[in-house]
């Protein structure tokens, strides 16, 4: 694999917890890698399978979905539907020989910003250890 290989990843953030989070790495001037695009969406559970299908598709080399502690959702359920959906992208990119660690799920509070910025290394390391996408199409 190319040592200059820089992955792209999205991070699909919900307001309430990950992306609150994610400022406060920023107020608290925690680094994490610029790899990461975070996406702020309401709730993980508005997260359908083809938006993260879709991102891979169109050349994110990982994904992830951060949303609020399980019991904490503020929708009550929609990050442990957010879970199974990813269980599910996981099965669906095993069975066509992509490496389902590509994509994850993670549950955090507000209070969590530097398990954010732990977060993004993680991941960025995890990625970059895979290598690009096999499926690269066009560049997101
Ligand atoms: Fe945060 Fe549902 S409101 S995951």
């Amino acid at each position: 694999m190319s040592e200059d290989f820089e992955p792209k990843i999205l991070a699909f953030c919900c307001k309430y917890c990950a992306y609150a989070a994610a400022d406060l790495a920023g107020s608290m001037r925690l680094s994490y890698p610029p790899n990461v695009k975070v996406i702020q969406i309401p709730c993980t559970g508005r997260i359908d399978i083809v938006h993260i299908l879709k991102a891979i598709e169109d050349g994110a080399d990982g994904v992830y979905v951060a949303g609020c502690m399980e019991g904490d959702c503020h929708f009550v359920s929609g990050n442990l539907r957010a879970r199974k959906r990813v269980e599910y992208v996981k099965k669906t990119l095993t069975e066509l020989g992509i490496e389902p660690e590509r994509v994850e799920i993670y549950n955090l509070s507000s209070a969590m910003g530097p398990r954010f910025a732990e977060i993004a290394h993680e991941m960025t390391d995890r990625i970059r250890k895979l290598g690009p996408t096999p499926v690269k199409t066009r560049t997101v």
